[in-house]
């Protein structure tokens, strides 16, 4: 089993579409193992997006991400993080398919709704940022 780091952004949280994105990732068949809100600080942001440091957009990846509260998820499944990349769809709401999180729920690429890790050593890394062992189910 694999697991997957899933943050729903505060632009979804505040517009209260956490349970449709929740429902959305359950039917898919990945399994929350983990879960907590909460709002991060820009301290905490700029650690937690630190690979993408020096982009033209990390000021406002940081501004948008600490806007408000946050859920962030663990989720398993065989192919968790590539599964969960394809339910949440392209980076941008208008490129992303038909059906996925993005286009549902996304207002432009950076209030895009959710977050999901992007290889395993990523995944590793992010869940890590948020969760202790004992905190996430076997
Ligand atoms: P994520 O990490 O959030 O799951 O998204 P991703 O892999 O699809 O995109 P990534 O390249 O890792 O970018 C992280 C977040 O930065 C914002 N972004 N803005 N204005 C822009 O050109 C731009 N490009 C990326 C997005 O909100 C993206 O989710
Ligand atoms: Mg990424």
């Amino acid at each position: 089993m694999e697991n997957t780091l899933s943050i729903i952004k505060p632009e979804a949280v505040t517009r209260g579409l956490c349970g449709k994105i929740i429902a959305q990732i359950e039917e898919s068949g990945l399994k929350i193992i983990a879960q907590k809100m909460l709002q991060m600080t820009s301290e905490q942001a700029i650690r937690f997006y630190a690979p993408h440091q020096g982009k033209s957009f990390f000021d406002g990846l940081v501004e948008n991400i600490t806007a408000g509260p946050i859920i962030v998820q663990v989720l398993s499944g065989e192919h968790a993080i590539e599964d969960y990349r394809k339910l949440m769809g392209n980076t941008n709401p208008v490129a992303a398919d038909e059906g996925t999180i993005r286009r549902l729920y996304g207002l432009s690429i950076e209030k895009n709704a959710v977050h999901g890790s992007d290889n395993s050593d990523s995944a590793e890394r992010e869940i890590a940022f948020f969760f202790n062992q004992l905190e996430i189910l076997k």
